[in-house]
């Protein structure tokens, strides 16, 4: 096996969202993963404000990257890379990040990697489970995605089999624990009532899994619908909400329908096993039963730890270093931040990049030239 110090040693940068996350990373090594989050200074409004989050982001970075340099004990000189999650998520807080990676590119003379924080949450699990197989089947499920994707090469080629058609599985979490008055954000608080509380006690409703409903499509707006209204007539008549059982029957109706889609598609695809990936693969029940699912499938399950699965800078750091490792090409330094990069583009190479784009926009100009 090569020396562990020939593999790529790369920081990440995440600032999609409110999380300033700065992780290091040698291979598929986690050496560093700082995380400043400015999740308080957002819960008396219930949910990010995208300007506050900007400006914890500008006061947290510097420190941060520090931090994460300083607990990897490597210097700045030592990096073989810098990456950043170009996208998708908040415009002025990717700004943040994309704008301090390119000053620290530029400054230390290394290359610049913007990567796609979707990609970032399943190549994360390299670091937790090593290489990731190809191809790798993956349930993506954040606060603002929910998809089911099949990847062959984690840098180059996401392919998604289906998306949610409304809500994002995170998202109705964070609605539902607003309803519940339990404050912001609200997978972890949920998880932790409906610990307490019954799955089965009341029925509420799997969206798209009827008969003809597209197979690998999600909907959680129906759900979240049908929770809110039951709490409300419960009220109404002036009666107590069994908060616990409305956790737990709420989280059980969304996990069962993702755990049986992943599972589903895994059969279908022919692929011995699944990444779970993004803020809600910490959730408790959703680990737990896609464990007892793909068991009974004979699928093996990836899930990396709680902390690597919600927002952090590991994750970019691990993408950046497979980008290095397979000699992607670097971005260049006019790389913005898009806010709503899609999945299927897992890096955002420069204009000089080898890419198909690239090819085909030359092929045009050059028909034209002798046409
Ligand atoms: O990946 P992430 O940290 O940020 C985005 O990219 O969106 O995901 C955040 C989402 C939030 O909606 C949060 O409520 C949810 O992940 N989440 C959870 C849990 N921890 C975080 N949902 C369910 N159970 C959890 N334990
Ligand atoms: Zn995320």
């Amino acid at each position: 096996m090569a020396d562990s110090r020939d593999e790529p040693l790369v920081l990440g940068i995440e600032t999609s969202c409110d999380e300033t996350g700065v992780g290091v990373v040698r291979g598929t090594t986690l050496l560093a993963d700082a995380v400043a989050s400015s999740v308080d200074e957002h819960a008396r409004f219930g949910g990010v404000v995208p300007e506050v989050a900007s400006r914890a982001h500008l006061e947290a970075m510097v420190p941060t990257i520090q931090r994460a340099l300083k607990d990897a004990g490597v210097a700045a000189s030592d990096l073989d890379g810098i990456a950043v999650t170009a996208g998708p998520g908040l415009a002025g807080a990717l700004l943040v990040g994309v704008s301090a990676a390119k000053a620290y590119a530029y400054a230390l003379g290394k290359p610049l990697y913007g990567v796609n924080h979707l990609a970032s949450h399943i190549c994360v699990d390299q670091l937790e489970h090593g290489a990731l197989p190809e191809p790798t089947m993956a349930l993506l499920v954040s606060g603002g995605h929910s998809s089911l994707l099949l990847s062959t090469d984690i840098t180059s080629d996401v392919r998604p089999l289906g998306s949610t058609i409304d809500d994002a599985a995170g998202e109705a979490f964070d609605k539902i624990a607003r309803v519940l008055n339990l404050g912001f954000p609200g997978g972890p608080v949920i998880d932790r009532y409906a610990r307490e509380g019954d799955p089965a006690a009341i029925a509420f409703p799997r969206g798209l899994t009827g008969p003809r409903d597209a197979a690998y499509d999600f909907s959680f707006s129906g759900l979240k619908t049908s929770v809110a209204r039951w709490i409300e007539a419960k009220r109404a008549a002036g009666e107590d909400v069994p908060v616990r059982d409305v956790a737990a029957s709420f989280q059980e109706a969304v996990v069962d329908v993702l755990t049986r889609k992943a599972v589903r598609a895994c059969k279908d695809e022919g692929v011995d096993h699944l990444m779970i990936g993004g803020g809600v693969a910490a959730n408790t029940r959703l680990r737990a039963l896609a464990q007892e699912r793909c068991e009974r499938a004979g699928i093996r399950l990836r899930v990396p730890r709680p902390k690597l699965c919600t927002d952090n800078g590991a994750m970019v750091a691990a993408l950046g270093a497979e980008m290095v490792a397979r000699n992607r090409a670097p971005s260049d330094l006019g790389l913005s931040a898009d806010s709503s990069l899609p999945v299927t583009e897992p890096h955002v190479p420069g204009a000089g990049a080898h890419s198909h784009d690239h090819d085909h926009v030359h092929e045009v100009s050059k028909d034209n030239l002798y046409s």
